[in-house]
């Protein structure tokens, strides 16, 4: 594209501009001469955004544009080159670089991408490059024979009864002992839906795939080490995708900056794959392990490749780590924004109510409390939750999980709508902007609307071309019918229950309200003078209050906070206390420390409490 683009400079009208420009320039002084070429630099560069969408800039070509856009929304920057292009343009990078791209949203492009000439645009050697440490040989980093045997493999465990059957008890079972009594406890108190969902989907995947609880949905929300490290190696690996690939190659080889973080992470999350293996084939080797469960993995280990092998534990590995990015993240991010778009459309919310009531009243269940906790949804009634499916489809519509993704292009090639393609190209397909094409959607493309999914009250999915957030042709999400049951079956559960609101605010366990941005202070001073902390005598200097049978006890940091508490506790907490007994004793043995008559003792305002007159003393040797 680039080529084309520099030819055509000289053979249109602005190679005409260009000559008697140049001429003008001849007769100016240098001064005057760098004024008038870089005026004619920009003007032309900007210029360009007519043909291509974008200024294109000498030797930079698009990426100023580029870096702008990234600094806020870029999806919806690129929307709006989309727009204006209608549905394609050429991404132009900077010379010699490897940002040249193609990107549409046109859902003819698309269907030629994932289905008419399905093998012409694999995800190539660039793509899988970035994703290698990750993801190894698995479904999502192959193309060619290598995926179709994943593929085919993959898609008849997971449609198995017995996989589906644990599916659907993996997803009861988190909800009801993991997630209810965590929003139970979380009643009135602000918190981040999206960490707790992604708690959830994140056990939900470990029990699927490795048949092991992690835990990280329970009380307290504890930190995960294995969850953290998967979540460092994913935001590293996007990074990949805007670094020179020398760069970042020469960073993860010396294990720098934060490709040494990817690579700690990556070492972490690997030992903790490759223990749970280890433990299973252990586990199966006795008997008693071989019958109770159906994870992938121990369904793996069951099986033989095709020259009758069992699986590598390197194969295994990358089964596990596919499929935990898989169905980690994509399903919690798109609850997520579905509960935010809730809050914006109150009237959504209430016809799902009417719809989750209205199949509980099918089975007697009056709605007056009764039986409350117990209440599980069933299969059959997840299935009838229609409206429910219609605005989930309508939040993924307009907020997809994967919002671009990307292929490479290995022959020359021509896109139905006329975008020449060069080979090796690669081609980048938007998600975010197909949902917010008028010419898709219609006109209120934007707005939230799930009846647009909806015929004769009855769901109606669209064509995969025209709403790819579960990719489609060959490729199309092995989850995509798990994902629906189980977002149904978590929105259900938790929207019969509570209304969630989306806030700003934080709120304190006694209620009171604060207003983002407002300042906290809290009194130390006044909390060792409070009589509902210490008692009647709180003012009174009573060291007897710290001893229990003669044993020094001491008090939890959130009464006495004078070392402060919390992961900013005082370091020098114990050290302090062993330097003031050390220097009280050392005196006091020696003297009687006498306060001068009449000294005035009184705080001073300042961050230390310092006395205000200092403290005046007589000693009296002992
Ligand atoms: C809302 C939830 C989900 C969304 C939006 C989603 C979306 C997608 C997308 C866009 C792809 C194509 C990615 C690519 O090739 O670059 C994909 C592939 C895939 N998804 Fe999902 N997914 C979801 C949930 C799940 C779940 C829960 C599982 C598994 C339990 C799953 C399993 C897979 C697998 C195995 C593939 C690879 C298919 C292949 O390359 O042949 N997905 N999904």
């Amino acid at each position: 594209m680039n080529s084309s683009h520099h030819t055509a400079l000289f053979h249109t009208p602005d190679a005409t501009i260009t000559s008697s420009f140049l001429q003008i320039l001849s007769e100016i002084p240098f001064g005057g001469f760098l004024l008038a070429l870089s005026t004619f630099v920009v003007i032309h560069s900007l210029g360009q955004q007519r043909r291509h969408g974008l200024a294109v800039w000498p030797v930079l070509g698009m990426l100023p544009s580029l870096l702008i856009a990234i600094r806020g929304n870029a999806y919806e920057w690129a929307t709006g080159v989309l727009v204006r292009t209608n549905g394609t343009f050429t991404f132009q990078g900077p010379w010699l670089s490897n940002l040249q791209c193609v990107v549409t949203a046109n859902p003819d492009n698309l269907k030629y991408i994932l289905k008419t000439k399905f093998a012409n645009f694999p995800k190539g050697e660039y793509i899988q490059g970035l994703v290698r440490d990750m993801l190894g040989h698995g479904i999502f980093s192959t193309d060619g024979e290598a995926w179709r045997h994943h593929r085919k493999r993959t898609s008849l465990q997971l449609h198995s009864a017995e996989l589906r059957a644990a599916m659907a008890k993996s997803v009861i079972e988190l909800t009801h002992l993991r997630l209810l009594p965590v929003l139970e406890s979380l009643v009135n108190i602000p918190f981040d839906l999206q960490d707790v969902l992604l708690r959830l989907t994140f056990d939900n995947v470990c029990m699927i795939t490795m048949g092991i609880n992690l835990g990280g949905l329970s009380l307290g929300l504890p930190k995960m080490p294995f969850a953290e490290a998967f979540e460092n190696i994913t935001e590293v690996i996007a990074l990949r995708f805007i670094t020179p690939t020398a760069l970042w190659k020469a960073m993860y080889h010396f294990g720098i900056g934060c490709e040494g973080k990817l690579k700690r992470s990556q070492k972490e999350a690997d030992e903790f794959a490759y223990e749970v293996i280890r433990r299973r084939k252990a586990e199966l080797s006795s008997l008693s392990g071989e019958k109770s469960r159906s994870d992938l993995l121990t369904v793996f280990m069951r099986l033989k490749d095709e020259n009758g092998n069992a699986f590598s534990d390197e194969f295994l590995r990358d089964l596990c780590m596919n499929f935990i990015l898989a169905g980690r993240d994509t399903s919690s991010v798109a609850l997520a924004w579905f509960f935010w778009l809730l809050d914006q459309n109150p009237v959504v919310e209430e016809q799902i109510l009417a719809e989750v009531r209205h199949i509980l009243e099918d089975r007697g269940y009056g709605g007056n409390g009764e039986g409350e906790n117990t209440l599980v949804f069933r299969p059959e009634e997840v299935k009838r939750m229609e409206y429910l499916q219609a605005a989930l489809s309508e939040a993924l519509r307009l907020y997809p999980s994967v919002p671009v993704d990307f292929k490479e292009v290995t022959e020359d090639e021509v896109f139905p709508d006329g975008t020449t393609l060069k080979k090796g190209i690669k081609v980048m397909y938007s998600l975010y902007s197909m949902g917010r094409m008028e010419s898709i959607w219609g006109e209120d493309c934007r707005e939230f609307k799930p009846e647009r999914w909806l015929k004769d009250g009855r769901f109606v999915s669209e064509s995969w071309s025209k709403f790819p957030a579960f990719n489609g042709g060959p490729r199309l999400c092995l989850g995509k019918e798990f994902a629906y049951y189980q977002m149904k079956f978590v929105v259900a559960s938790i929207i019969h229950r509570y209304h969630v609101k989306v806030t700003e605010d934080e709120v304190f366990p006694d209620g009171t309200t604060l207003k983002k941005g407002i300042k906290v202070m809290y009194s130390l001073y006044s909390m060792g003078r409070m009589e509902s902390i210490w008692g009647e005598d709180c003012r009174e200097f009573k060291p007897e209050r710290w001893l229990k049978d003669g044993r020094f006890v001491s008090e939890s940091w959130s009464k006495f906070p004078a070392f402060n508490g919390g992961p900013r506790l005082c370091l020098g907490k114990e050290f302090a206390y062993y330097q003031m007994k050390f220097v009280v004793a050392s005196i006091i043995h020696r003297y009687h420390v006498k306060v001068f008559p009449n000294h005035l003792v009184v705080p001073k305002l300042a961050l230390t409490m310092y006395m205000k007159h200092g403290l005046k003393v007589i000693l009296e040797k002992r």
